[in-house]
């Protein structure tokens, strides 16, 4: 079963209690929330604070994209702000991945690893034990509304193999440029999660775009 998660990235800054609580009723199964330090992006998001405001209008489980050059600081702030999913990037200034990921199962949390476009599926395979998810960039990370990079899905089959290779259940989660036609393309090349922002938080009806994202 394909899970969705909406970015809130995409939503109405000025309303995102509404658009959290409504995320729900249109089918969605994770809600993704894009921290941005300014550093290892050129982009300025939101925190631990904004995670634990939302917390109360939703029970699906917050997945949160670490887009910062030191993860493991915030690892404590977002179990206690709330969140159930926490991914780190290979590329962030993090020296020791392997312990950042335990740190964050130590939370009782669910974590994973982040590859940007650049980053060959090599850079995972070693941490796949410790990785409950593996999140594949599908744009260049920092802001939404790009366009999906078709050299993706050749790293979604290669990663696929790798997983299946070692008999994990490792899942595969593509961030940016998701829409129908690309959702169905990654679904196809061994994709589990699915991250969307302005596909979602820009259609007239997210309920219905929600639904044809799952195929
Ligand atoms: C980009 C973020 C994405 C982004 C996706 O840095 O990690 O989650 O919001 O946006 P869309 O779906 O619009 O490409
Ligand atoms: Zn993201």
């Amino acid at each position: 079963m394909i899970k969705i998660a909406p970015s809130i990235l995409s939503a109405d800054f000025a309303a995102m209690g509404n658009a959290v609580r409504a995320l729900k009723e249109q089918g969605a199964d994770w809600v993704h929330f894009d921290v941005m330090d300014g550093n290892f992006v050129p982009n300025i998001t939101f925190g631990p604070g904004m995670c634990k405001a939302l917390r109360p209008y939703t029970d699906l489980p917050l997945d949160v994209h670490l887009m910062v050059e030191h993860p493991s600081d915030w690892i404590v702030p977002f179990k206690d702000a709330g969140a159930d999913v926490v991914t780190i990037h290979v590329e962030s200034q993090e020296r020791h991945l392997h312990r950042a990921l335990q740190q964050i199962h130590a939370q009782g949390m669910k974590a994973g690893v982040v590859l940007n476009p650049a980053t060959p599926i090599s850079a995972c395979v070693h941490l796949l034990p410790e990785c409950d998810l593996v999140l594949l960039m599908s744009v260049n990370p920092g802001f939404g509304g790009q366009s999906f990079i078709p050299e993706t899905l050749r790293k979604i089959r290669e990663l696929k193999a790798e997983i299946n290779a070692r008999g994990l259940d490792t899942l595969i989660e593509i961030d940016g440029g998701v829409n129908p036609e690309t959702a169905k393309q990654c679904v196809e090349a061994g994709a589990d999660v699915l991250v969307a922002g302005s596909a979602v938080f820009r259609a007239p009806d997210p309920k219905a775009m929600i639904q044809a994202l799952r195929g």
